[in-house]
């Protein structure tokens, strides 16, 4: 890790800072004793000290810059630094120079890991293993407290349907439920025991609605009934709330032409009035600002009086509150009670966190966790159970024994900063190890690398020196994808076929008649239909993180057995997106009918059906949601409910066996699924209501029981009311979500 030598070096010269990180006892108390604090703060501020708390300021270069606006207390939160030494002066100069001395709340995008990567998020769903998130999240926390970060922008909670959304590679795919599994992970990992230095506060984003951008383009807009918001987009907000969640972020998009940073039905209504939040809301960068642009205000005075009205606390990066709070407050336009309300949400969080004790991190101690052996080794573990088979025609696991010469190749194999992923600001490509350094590793001596493409967007119409080595090895190795960059905030795209001549080289490879593995990281699901007839098998592992290599190794060479599964539906060509298995059922739903191609070209133009599909694609997808190949086999038996019909306040227990059909151990994600086949307005055809990692050996049969309480199946139905509605249901427990047949049962 670089920056080391000169953190130690001027952490020994910080000595007005070092000799006050001795850590004092908590002091922060029980709820009433925190509000009690609260309000004797709030009642010593003036109003310009209160409207300073709002305002949240991005920190790049020299303390001593921002040293006169931390001294009148105008800053209330930095983001974005995490030299240990300077967040310590930060800090010192906030609370030793400034009247009040308040502490700063020290913000960074830890989105999947500080240092140690861990897979992106999309990746950390494809585990289908909140545990394992939630102890990533905290080796997070661990390690950015360790350098004085104590809120992170994470995670992102944004249900994403539309692979060319660039941000789908953020959150946890399109699914509700799993969604809202890995948020309460999340947030229980990241915030721990609030008052341990090694908590951090989570900040679930962003509120609402982003990830439906039309047209799957950043920052789009976004139509959202109510009813739609409610039943898919903002459960996994509401559960984060009660998990704990202390921050908020509101998000960039308009929902039916209403800005999320000016939208006081989102924040006050629902967030505040409904789920009770506390907590203290941020708007994302600028987006104050921005609502401007959306031609919702006049000007930064008009915007920062609308992001008030709507509730927002702390304004990132617009200077709107700071420039104009305090001349809508003597206008009238904007009530100095709702900035005490304000700021009373900004305090309770340092108040929680115990900033107010301990300010200060101590730069050594914080160094020596970073990348620690069992960081790394949750990493790798996380790497493992994220990568999913899409296809193996049994030439996997490799048997190392047979293994005499490899080739390595693609654009991927040794992309160490790539194969972090978006948002890792401070992962290091000196600390990741790649496949190719893994192998190598593995087998000394016996691994040719040639990488075909030098990135995955080159172009090349030969690949004489890949295929003259690929004639040499017993078995190909061929990493693809996309780089970080083309992934994350900003970074949508319209067209998801591997990009450059990856295809090409794939194909080359495969015609050269050897045994072809393809390992594909990407921040989404890739449109790979093409590609898929020219390898043997492919393992999807998007990107993976600092310890992508060992994992992936591991995985092809069976010391890991693949259990991922599918978060997101992939398609098979991007003109079918958005596809989504819990879709609604349509009045003609698709049932396989004839395409295009497989009209003969002599019939002419003819009527092909009248389902809701496209006549050249259809309406399946390439793979469906919760998808994923093992090295093993399992099959479902005795499904049965233990009732035929249920009282609203019932619970629902299905009994089943999980077999292992198969002659290695192995691990399946059971997964049950319901759908409600008769409301007062058209359901998904099917939701997800459960799922369970079932590690079973070789020919173990396990008898398993499900329950599932009858109040999970509540929507919000025709009259806007969220409840039960009686009927029949189906209920499937299979190992993906196009599997499985249906049971029946009644709620009454
Ligand atoms: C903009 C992004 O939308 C948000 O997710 C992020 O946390 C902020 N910038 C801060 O970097």
């Amino acid at each position: 890790m670089k920056p080391i030598p000169i953190l130690f070096l001027a952490s020994l010269l910080a000595v007005s800072v070092s000799c006050t990180t001795e850590r004092k006892p908590s002091t922060v108390g029980t709820t009433s004793e925190v509000e009690r604090r609260v309000d004797q703060l709030l009642s010593r501020m003036t109003l310009a000290e209160k409207i300073g708390q709002m305002n949240q300021v991005s920190a790049g270069g020299e303390v001593a810059n921002y040293a006169d606006a931390l001294r009148k207390g105008q800053v209330g939160s930095i983001l974005n630094e995490v030299d240990p030494v300077k967040v310590n002066e930060f800090q010192r100069i906030s609370v030793e120079e400034s009247r009040l001395g308040i502490p700063l709340l020290v913000a960074r995008d830890v989105i999947h890991g500080f240092h140690t990567i861990f897979p992106i998020p999309l990746g950390l769903a494809s585990t289908f293993d909140p545990e394992l998130v939630e102890a990533g999240a905290r080796v997070a926390s661990v390690e950015a407290t360790g350098q004085g970060v104590r809120w992170t922008f994470s995670p992102m909670l944004d249900i994403a349907r539309d692979p060319r959304w660039g941000r789908m590679a953020e959150g946890s795919g399109e699914d509700t439920y799993l969604d809202t599994r890995m948020a309460e992970a999340m947030v229980r990992g990241y915030q721990g025991d609030l008052s341990d230095a090694t908590s951090i506060a989570a900040c679930i984003k962003h509120f609402a609605g982003y990830g439906a951008a039309e047209g799957g383009r950043d920052y789009n807009s976004t139509f959202l009934t109510e009813r739609q918001l409610r039943n898919v987009y903002l459960p996994p907000f509401e559960a984060a709330v009660k998990a704990g969640a202390m921050t908020l972020m509101t998000s960039f998009n308009d929902n039916d032409g209403v800005p999320s940073t000016g939208n006081a039905f989102l924040v006050k209504d629902v967030l505040r009035g409904e789920w009770g939040f506390d907590g203290l809301v941020v708007t994302d960068w600028n987006s104050m600002g921005e609502m401007i642009s959306h031609g919702f205000g006049e000007d930064r005075k008009d915007v920062a009086r609308k992001a008030m009205e709507a509730g927002v606390d702390m304004d990132m990066m617009t200077y709107g509150y700071l420039s104009h709070l305090e001349e809508l407050v003597r206008s009238g336009a904007v009530r100095e009670s709702d900035i005490d309300q304000a700021v009373r949400n900004i305090l309770r969080v340092k108040i929680l966190l115990g900033l107010f004790e301990n300010p200060y991190v101590d730069v050594e101690a914080g160094q020596a966790v970073q990348y620690a052996p069992d960081h790394l080794a949750a990493a790798q573990k996380t790497a493992e159970e994220s990568a999913i088979l899409l296809k193996n025609d049994g030439v996997l696991p490799l048997d190392p024994a047979a293994v005499r010469n490899i080739l390595v190749t693609g654009p991927l194999a040794d992309a160490p900063h790539d194969q972090l992923g978006t948002w890792a600001f401070d992962g290091e490509a000196g600390h990741t190890v790649t496949p190719l350094r893994a192998l190598q590793e593995r087998f000394p001596g016996k691994v040719t690398y040639v990488p075909g493409l030098a990135y995955s967007r080159e172009r090349r119409d030969r690949f004489d020196d890949v295929v003259a080595a690929a004639r040499r090895s017993d078995v190909i190795l061929v990493f693809l994808g996309e780089e970080a960059i083309l992934s994350g905030e900003a970074h949508s795209l319209a067209d998801l076929n591997l990009k450059g001549s990856q295809s090409e080289l794939l194909a080359a490879l495969k015609a050269t008649g050897k045994p072809v593995v393809a390992t594909v990281m990407a921040g989404r699901p890739l449109t790979i239909e093409r590609d898929l007839p020219n390898c043997a098998a492919m393992l999807y592992a998007f990107h993976p993180g600092t310890m992508g290599g060992p994992a992936l190794a591991n995985l092809l060479l069976g010391d890991a057995v693949p259990s991922g599964k599918t978060p997101v539906t992939f398609l098979r060509t991007v003109g079918q997106a958005p596809l989504y298995y819990s879709h609604n059922m349509t009045g003609r739903p698709y049932n396989g009918e004839t395409l295009l191609d497989d009209i003969p070209l002599e019939a002419g133009q003819t009527s092909l059906g009248n389902t809701s599909y496209y006549l050249d694609y259809g309406a399946y997808p390439l793979f469906p949601f919760g998808y994923g190949l093992s090295y093993t086999t399992f099959a479902y038996s005795d499904i049965a409910l233990d009732r035929e019909t249920y009282a609203t306040d019932g619970t629902v227990t299905v009994s089943f066996t999980l077999s292992n059909t198969g002659t290695r151990a192995g691990t399946e994600v059971v997964q049950v699924y319901v759908r409600d086949l008769v409301g007062s307005i058209t359901r998904p055809v099917k939701e997800l209501k459960h799922f369970e990692r079932v590690t079973l050996a070789p020919g173990e049969n396990r008898a398993l029981k499900v329950s599932i309480p009858v109040q999970e199946l509540a929507f919000v139905g025709l009259d806007g009311v969220k409840k039960v509605e009686p009927g029949e249901f189906q209920l499937w427990v299979a190992g993906d979500s196009a599997s499985g047949t249906g049971v029946a049962f009644n709620v009454k």
